[in-house]
């Protein structure tokens, strides 16, 4: 072992005298190419429409120009990776139009390759929840302890989700149910039918989380009873994801997330120290967006420098990528030069 000496052979500020130290000694950097923006395409506008829960973000009808021009300015911004939520015309028990082959999430896939391509990485969201008329992610049924969420009827509609997604041109999906076995039943549906190239990026660690109330505003898609907790995990286990994330791994997940991020950074260290081989995202959630934009608001911190302190600090913790809906706006911050540290 070396025996790092102290002061005052050791002096650490020398290191952090002027700005070009700093950044030649900074362990993280953050760059927009590990960036995924989350995108909603809607089936029930004509002209793009400012979401009331989460905002400075719009719903963008699946085949508009304006679809393309945002995702072309977030390319420009060096952002090649997208994340993509539907908003449904119709929802029924089943969610049904999850895997319809006009469905809003395929529409918009088709429409975004016939402009640009194969440039932009194309994930979609893979779940229910926005396509039932019960807000659940699963299908519930009733049992003695009264309405569940059935796991394996689930399942059979995931990877019909999945299939539909891979045929409309998703490079990846990324299911965000958190019913058992979904990544070994997803990845044999593609195998099955021919994708083998079309990879998973599985919503591994996702908590039960407060967090997510905005989002589940922009897409309707609370639960109309009860909660998530019989599938989404106990904010007090850490081991657990851990278990979770090597089960998707096992199943033939490409990436792993842990969602949220910020109040879940141990998470994503505890992970990433455990499989560092194993490509990690992790979800900076709705709920963590609209704090900063609300406290900037507010006067109460400086909103730009909070955006890249948080971001820098989940690339710190561990993650590969970060999704997040301050993607475009800490890319502008990062070619601008406006970085705080
Ligand atoms: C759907 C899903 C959720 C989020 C992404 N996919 C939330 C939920 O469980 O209701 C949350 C995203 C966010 O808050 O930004 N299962």
């Amino acid at each position: 072992m070396i025996s790092l000496p102290g002061f005052p052979r050791f002096r650490p500020r020398r290191l952090r005298s002027f700005k070009a130290i700093r950044d030649l000694v900074a362990e993280t950097r953050l760059d927009p190419s590990r960036f995924i923006l989350p995108i909603f395409v809607n089936d029930n506008i004509e002209k793009p429409v400012e979401t009331k829960s989460l905002e400075g973000h719009f719903y963008y009808p699946p085949r508009s120009p304006e679809l393309i021009e945002y995702i072309s300015k977030a390319m420009d911004l060096k952002i090649r990776a997208f994340l993509i939520f539907g908003i449904p015309s119709s929802k029924d028990y089943h969610g049904s139009q999850a895997w319809h082959r006009d469905g809003v999430v395929q529409k918009a896939l088709r429409y975004i390759r016939s402009e640009l391509g194969s440039k932009p990485v194309l994930f979609t969201d893979l779940c229910l929840c926005g396509y039932t008329d019960h807000g659940h992610c699963g299908l519930p049924v009733n049992s003695r302890r009264g309405m569940v969420i059935d796991n394996d009827s689930t399942l059979e509609i995931y990877a019909k989700i999945a299939v539909s997604h891979a045929e409309a041109g998703a490079d990846f999906v990324a299911p965000s149910g958190m019913m058992d076995g979904q990544v070994k039943v997803i990845r044999e549906a593609l195998d099955n039918s021919g994708f083998t190239d079309v990879g998973i990026m599985s919503y591994s660690a996702k908590y039960a989380s407060v967090f997510y109330g905005p989002f589940r505003g922009v897409m309707d898609s609370a639960p109309r009873f009860g909660d998530r907790r019989s599938y989404q995990m106990d904010p007090r286990n850490a081991w657990e994801a851990l278990r979770e994330v090597i089960a998707d791994v096992e199943e033939g997940a490409d990436i792993v997330m842990v969602k949220p991020a910020l109040a879940y950074l141990d998470v994503i260290r505890l992970v990433k120290d455990h499989l560092p081989q194993v490509p990690l995202a992790a979800y900076n959630v709705s709920g963590e967006y609209m704090m900063i934009r609300k406290a900037a608001e507010l006067g109460i911190l400086d909103g730009e420098t909070a955006i890249l302190e948080v971001l820098t600090a989940i690339a710190r913790a561990g993650a590969d990528m970060i999704i997040t809906y301050h993607a475009v706006e800490a890319a502008e911050l990062i070619r601008s030069g406006r970085i705080p540290f």
